[in-house]
């Protein structure tokens, strides 16, 4: 809990776009590795508001989707439309958060930096972003001496620094102790306030519980429901989701 003890809230503005990324729609999506299909005609509409979580045993193709709906590699076959944006386009307006934290060997001041440097935001929104995440006080620390909790979020400050539409979260919590967990959900639920659309990767059934308006339930490839929060968590209609809920799906 140490490193969360400075966590103040500080709100950030936010810049509405012109031209809305959302709804985001996918049809029919495959992606194949050679003989393995690893996701096999995936359907999804994802509205312009609120927190989908995305659930799944390992291996289900949770990291592959969101890589696919950020536009980090291509479909074998299938279309992912971003309210008529290009796929370049899209990703400027969209940030991923895998579940190591990818952060330059700088500062954690200079991490923000060259983000809002890049991508032409202004330099002073440095410090409302590291007082937002609780890491003012760390600026001029080296962001390798960070904890894991800190990393993963200056990581979402890093992401949140691009000012996204549609933030992906890969399991950001996965390997953080409780404080550090409730901090990210925290932050995630500001820019929720904020009207940020997130799509959320978690294995945590009580963290998809305290974040999910919805819920997608894949398995090997397919998305076996996709269903409202209040309905997925009490009565799942697939057997498998029932079954992961249980503690029983295992592959
Ligand atoms: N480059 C690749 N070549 C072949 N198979 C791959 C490749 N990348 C991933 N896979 C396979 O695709 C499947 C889905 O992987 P993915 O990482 O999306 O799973 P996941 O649902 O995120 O699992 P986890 O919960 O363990 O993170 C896995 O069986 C994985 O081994
Ligand atoms: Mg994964």
């Amino acid at each position: 809990m140490s490193d969360v003890a400075s966590f103040t809230s500080v709100p950030l503005t936010r810049h509405k776009t012109a031209v809305p990324v959302l709804p985001l729609s996918v049809a029919d999506l495959v992606l194949r590795f050679g003989d393995a299909t690893v996701l096999d005609g995936v359907q999804l509409e994802l509205g312009a508001s609120g927190c989908t979580v995305i659930m799944g045993p390992n291996g289900a193709g949770k990291t592959l989707f969101l890589k696919l709906l950020h536009g980090l590699i291509p479909p074998t076959s299938g279309q992912i439309s971003w309210g008529g944006l290009t796929t370049s386009d899209a990703m400027s307006r969209q940030a991923l958060v895998f579940q190591k934290p990818v952060l330059l060997r700088r500062s954690v001041a200079a991490n923000i930096d060259f983000v809002l440097k890049s991508r032409g935001k202004d330099r002073n929104r440095r410090t409302d972003l590291l007082r937002h995440v609780g890491l003012a006080h760390k600026a001029d620390q080296p962001a390798r001496l960070l904890s894991g909790g800190e990393a993963q979020r200056l990581a979402l400050a890093r992401a949140l620094a691009t000012d996204p539409d549609i933030l992906f979260l890969d399991e950001p919590t996965a390997s953080l102790d409780p404080g550090s967990v409730l901090a990210i959900e925290h932050i995630v639920t500001e820019a929720l306030a904020r009207g940020v659309r997130v799509v959320f990767v978690t294995h945590d059934i009580g963290q998809a519980r305290r974040m999910a308006d919805d819920v997608v339930f894949l398995h090997r490839g397919r998305v076996a429901e996709h269903s409202p929060a209040s309905e997925f968590f009490p009565e799942p209609r697939s057997a498998v989701a029932r079954d992961f809920l249980n503690g029983q799906l295992l592959v």
